[in-house]
């Protein structure tokens, strides 16, 4: 069993199972913010739910690990990977046989990395062990995306974020055994629309309250 972990197909099906559980995560997250454009009770009520509910608080550490799982993983694969092959081959075009994202998840996993610290700093740690200064949590996150530089953060978080996803979703699914090519041509439509749903509707919502205060 400890050699499957270690094998390069053991790590990868770990970083599958664990990037298809965050798929999933995001779709809610991105459910639940969208409530920010709709009413302001209905947000903060749902943010008020999802931080005391016992079963959503024990969700919170399986998410966790989930994150730190993927990420370790996928720094051990990168390294595993350089160490078996340090020489690059130039005799194969990488660009012809492949996309630049699939080329560079490791790349866009770190700076998606970079966002979730910065993203956790502003809300989540904020809103658990900050001063809240008076402020609601939905006054709290609306005042953050007014400022232009954090909606910018933000709106390029979300780009890196497509970026990664663009090659996860069917990629993913191809570890897991299902590679008949049927499926998998219907995969990458699910994936695609799954990920403009989730950055169109991530973006969405600081420009609709950055936007206001600049004109
Ligand atoms: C407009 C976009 C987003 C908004 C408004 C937003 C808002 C929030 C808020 C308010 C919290 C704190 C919730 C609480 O503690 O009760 C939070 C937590 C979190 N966010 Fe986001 N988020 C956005 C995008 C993202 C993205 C793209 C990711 C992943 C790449 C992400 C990952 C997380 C994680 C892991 C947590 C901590 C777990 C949790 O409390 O649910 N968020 N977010």
């Amino acid at each position: 069993m400890s050699n499957f972990f270690s094998s390069s197909i053991g790590k990868k099906i770990i970083m599958s199972i664990t990037g298809l559980f965050l798929i999933l995560f995001l779709l809610l997250h991105l459910s639940i913010n969208l409530l920010l454009i709709f009413s302001a009770e209905a947000f903060n009520t749902a943010s008020h739910f999802m931080a005391t509910n016992p079963v959503l608080k024990v969700m919170q550490y399986v998410l966790a690990a989930g994150f730190i799982i993927h990420i370790t993983w996928a720094s051990l694969l990168t390294l595993q990977n350089q160490a078996a092959r340090p020489i690059k081959y130039n005799t194969n075009s990488p660009a012809r046989n492949s996309t630049w994202s699939s080329r560079n998840m490791f790349i866009l996993g770190s700076l998606i990395f970079i966002f979730l610290v910065i993203h956790l700093s502003d809300f989540f740690y904020v809103m658990k062990f900050g001063d809240m200064a008076g402020k609601s949590d939905y006054e709290l996150v609306t005042s953050t995306f007014k400022i232009w530089y954090y909606a910018l953060i933000y709106i390029v978080g979300f780009v890196f974020l497509g970026l990664h996803l663009s090659h996860s979703f069917h990629s993913a699914f191809q570890t897991i055994g299902l590679n008949n090519k049927i499926w998998m041509k219907r995969l990458k439509v699910i994936g695609t629309i799954y990920l403009f749903i989730v950055c169109i509707g991530f973006a969405i919502i600081p420009l609709y309250f950055l936007i206001p205060e600049l004109f």
